[in-house]
Parts: structure tokens; C-alpha cells; sequence
């Protein structure tokens, strides 16, 4: 394509090390229908004649039916696909076809066919993380009278709502949405026209390329327009918190379904066994949705770290963003493609989660809060209250053990209504501060939980 310049052959090493067709075929129908709307606009600014457009636009697809069909065997020689794409039409056009990349460069070439090609992904991810939070919502609603033990410092805490369990990844899922969305809005700008970096001398109408491939405007600066690949980034940062989140969650609920927990029962659907210990059923799915997030990231730290020494403005390095953001999106992709339905079968051994309840400590900040309501300020209320803990842990009692007399003893301002405040039912029923664990407000959440995906979704698809 550039051999005018060149006296030598390119050598045979070069071509196999320069290519990226094993990256960008992929890309194919994409480039077609950047290439379609190219092709559209240069008849309408009086570039090609009709009939020329015409020919042009149905050779275009007749390649993109030999690319669907498998029947184009694209060749490295040929360095990616667009110049596979582009030698095509010559073969089946001659001088015509040749028509094609004037007024276009690879460089604002590849950024449109990338967004054409992102848009198709970034849907996919759309309605499966739609169909997580939906998974999420629905568990809330079911398990919403489920109590658990809530941890901080994984030390057994106070006692929760399964159901403020699973709103609280919800919440998490929620704003991964708003993320993609912003990766989404990101790439609605068409870079058609900004040539190889300055733009053309021939009358290209870029708002109507822009128009034409549904993009809501044309990218403003074409310098910035060839260089940069924050809307990758945007991507990558979107798909390494999501994983982030993902792998808490996992590593969540290997915890909780640990022997030592024991108080989540994951499917076993969803787990695998051992090759020799014949009573194991080890949590792989969800170690592996943890393993992979460290590649996510990786390939986040690959793209910024390839970005950042880069000079203005088209370097060949940008080749690569290509290889990293596939990696992610196949990682990203597995993930959503087990988790919803392992949320969706995990259950609660609820003998065991009541089994955390019995030493009763985890209502030591009842006690407290009973005390302050009884006028006691609350650092006092802090430590006579950890006295009484001292003794019950002392004595071996649980801390719902104590008869009224004793608790006096130990606490003379206790009620006598706290004993019937000391169970972990009454401990999750009270807590009903806005965004707090209890029945009435876990229901609410999930009720504007629903509204937003019902009524406020940032996201197509
Ligand atoms: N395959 C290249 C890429 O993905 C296309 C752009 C090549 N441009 C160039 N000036 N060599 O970035």
C-alpha cells in the first residue's frame, strides 16, 4: 500500500512482527461499516460519482458476507484488517476500489471501527450486569429475614439482614453501571475525518460520517483524536473495579462457606471436587472470579503504562491497546457468565448463622445503645457495657444469658426491657437508620432498587 516510497521489500520478519490481523480481524464488519458511511459522505460532498458510491457500497458488503461466512481467508502479509478489507475491494473493483481511503488514514480508521466494534460489547456487559444486579434484587427481597453475622476486622460484629448483605453489593454493581456508562459515552464520538492527524484538504463532511454511524458528534480535535485512548481507559478502569468487586464478593463467600463459617451453603453446581480428598467441595468458580482480577487490572496498568510516554500523536504502539482490552473483556465476560446464576443457588444453613448468635456478643452494642437511651453517655454506656462482656467471657455465660438481677448487678441502669431487646432478631429490626440493616429498610432499598433498573438504567441493552 505505501511501496511508491520504498525501494526495498519489507522483510518477512517484519511483516510477521508488525502485523495485528491475529488482534483485529475481529474487527471486520466493523471496518465495513465505518468504510459504508465513508463512502456515503464522499458522494454526497461530490468525491465519488453515485454509480461509483453504489458499486463501492455493495462490493462492501459482499465482503462482509465472505467475512461472516468464514470465506475470507485474510493474509498477514497484508498487516491488519483494514488493508485485508481495503486490498479486497481492489481485487473485486480494480482502480475503483482504490477510491476507498482517500481523504482517511488507519489512524482515525481504527478509532472508529474500535467504537463501532465497542458499542456491540459494551451492550453485551450491559445486560449482564443488569442481570447480576437483577440476581442481587431478587436474593435481597428473599432473604430479607435471614439474619447473619455482619463482621468488621472479620470479627463477628453485629447481627444483619442477608438481605442488607446482598443490597450492599448491589450498590456496588450499581455504580460499576454508571462506569460503563461513562466507557459507553466515551466512545459516542466519531473520529472519521481526522485523518492520519491534521485532517484533509478534501471537503470531507465529518457530521454527516458522524450522523450516518450514530455517533453524537465528531471528535473535536483531530490531533487528540489519533492519540488518544482514554475511552480504552475508561473501559478498563470500568472492568477493573467491577472485578474488584466481583473478587470481594468471592472471597466473601469462600469465607462464609468455609468450615470455620460454615453459615453459607454455595450449589453444588458450582463447586468442584478433589482429585484425592474425596470429601471436598472446594469453591473454584468463585477462586477463579478472584484469580482473574488481577489480570483485569493488569491489562489496565498495560495501557496506561503503553500511553505514557507516547509523544503526540499516532504511534504504532496504540497497535497494542488491542491486545489487553480483549483479554479484559473475556475475563469480564466469564465472570458474568457464573455469577449471576451461583448468587441466584447459594443458601443458608440458618442453624449455623444462628449458631454465631449464641455467645451473644454481637448485641454488646445494644447494650450500650439501651443504655444511652436511658440517659447514660455513651462512652460510660462503652465501658460498663465491655465490663459485662469481661465477666461473661470470665464466668463463660453468653451474653443473653443473664437474668435482670444480674445485669444489675453488673449495670445498674439497665431496663428491665433490655432483655427483651437482646436477640439478634430485635437487634436487626431496630437498626431502621436510613441505609441501616433493618426489615423495613432493607424492603425500601429493594423497592428503589427495582425503580432504578426499571426507570433509571444508565445503560442500553
Ligand atoms: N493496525 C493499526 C492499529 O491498530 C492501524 C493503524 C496503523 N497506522 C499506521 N500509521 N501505521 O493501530
Amino acid at each position: 500500500m505505501w511501496k511508491g516510497r520504498f525501494a526495498q521489500e519489507t522483510a518477512a520478519a517484519v511483516n510477521a512482527f508488525t502485523q495485528s490481523l491475529d488482534l483485529d480481524w475481529r474487527l471486520a464488519s466493523s471496518d465495513i461499516e465505518g468504510s459504508r458511511a465513508h463512502v456515503a459522505m464522499l458522494a454526497e460532498v461530490g468525491l465519488l460519482e453515485t454509480d461509483e458510491a453504489r458499486q463501492i457500497d455493495e462490493a462492501l458488503l459482499q465482503i462482509d458476507q465472505e467475512v461472516r461466512s468464514g470465506d475470507f481467508r485474510p493474509s498477514e502479509d497484508l498487516e491488519d484488517v483494514h488493508m485485508n478489507i481495503e486490498a479486497r475491494l481492489i481485487e473485486k473493483l480494480g482502480s475503483l476500489g482504490a477510491k476507498l481511503h482517500m481523504g482517511r488514514s488507519r489512524n482515525d480508521q481504527v478509532a472508529t471501527t474500535m467504537r463501532l466494534f465497542l458499542r456491540g460489547e459494551y451492550r453485551r456487559l450491559a445486560s449482564g450486569l443488569k442481570a447480576l444486579l437483577e440476581v442481587l434484587l431478587a436474593r435481597a427481597e428473599a432473604d430479607r429475614e435471614i439474619l447473619i453475622p455482619g463482621y468488621t476486622h472479620l470479627q463477628q460484629a453485629q447481627p444483619i439482614s442477608l438481605g442488607h448483605y446482598w443490597m450492599g453489593h448491589f450498590e456496588c454493581f450499581r455504580r460499576d453501571a454508571r462506569r460503563l456508562a461513562a466507557a459507553f459515552e466515551a466512545i459516542d464520538e466519531s473520529p472519521l475525518g481526522a485523518g492520519a492527524l491534521a485532517g484533509s484538504t478534501l471537503p470531507l463532511d465529518r457530521e454527516m460520517t458522524s450522523r450516518l454511524l450514530r455517533f453524537a458528534r465528531p471528535t473535536r480535535n483531530s490531533l487528540d483524536t489519533v492519540a488518544q485512548r482514554d475511552y480504552l481507559l475508561d473501559y478498563h478502569h470500568f472492568a477493573s473495579v467491577f472485578a474488584l468487586h466481583c473478587s470481594r464478593l468471592a472471597e466473601d463467600l469462600i469465607l462464609y462457606a468455609s468450615q470455620e463459617f460454615g453459615w453459607l451453603v454455595l450449589p453444588d453446581a458450582y463447586c468442584t471436587g478433589s482429585s484425592m480428598m474425596p470429601q471436598k467441595k472446594n469453591p473454584d468458580v468463585l477462586e477463579l472470579v478472584r484469580g482473574r482480577t488481577g489480570q483485569v487490572v493488569g491489562h489496565l496498568v498495560d495501557l496506561i503504562v503503553s500511553l505514557k510516554g507516547l509523544p503526540s500523536t499516532y504511534n504504532r504502539d496504540l497497535q497494542e491497546d488491542k491486545r489487553g482490552l480483549w483479554a479484559s473483556l473475556s475475563a469480564v465476560e466469564a465472570v458474568l457468565s457464573v455469577l449471576p446464576d451461583l448468587l441466584a443457588h447459594v443458601s443458608v444453613d440458618e442453624r449455623r448463622a444462628q449458631a454465631a448468635f449464641e455467645g451473644g456478643f454481637l448485641l454488646a452494642t445494644d447494650v450500650a445503645e439501651h443504655l444511652v437511651e436511658r440517659g447514660v453517655p455513651f462512652r460510660e454506656a462503652h465501658e460498663k457495657t465491655g465490663k459485662a462482656v469481661r465477666w461473661c467471657l470470665d464466668e463463660g455465660r453468653a451474653l443473653d444469658s443473664l437474668a435482670l438481677v444480674e445485669w444489675r448487678r453488673l449495670v445498674p441502669e439497665v431496663g428491665e426491657d433490655l432483655l427483651a431487646r437482646l436477640n439478634a432478631r430485635e437487634a436487626v429490626r431496630l437498626r431502621r437508620t436510613y441505609g441501616g440493616t433493618s426489615f423495613e429498610r432493607v424492603a425500601e432499598a429493594v423497592a428503589e432498587g427495582r425503580s432504578f433498573l426499571r426507570d433509571s438504567w444508565p445503560l442500553e441493552g
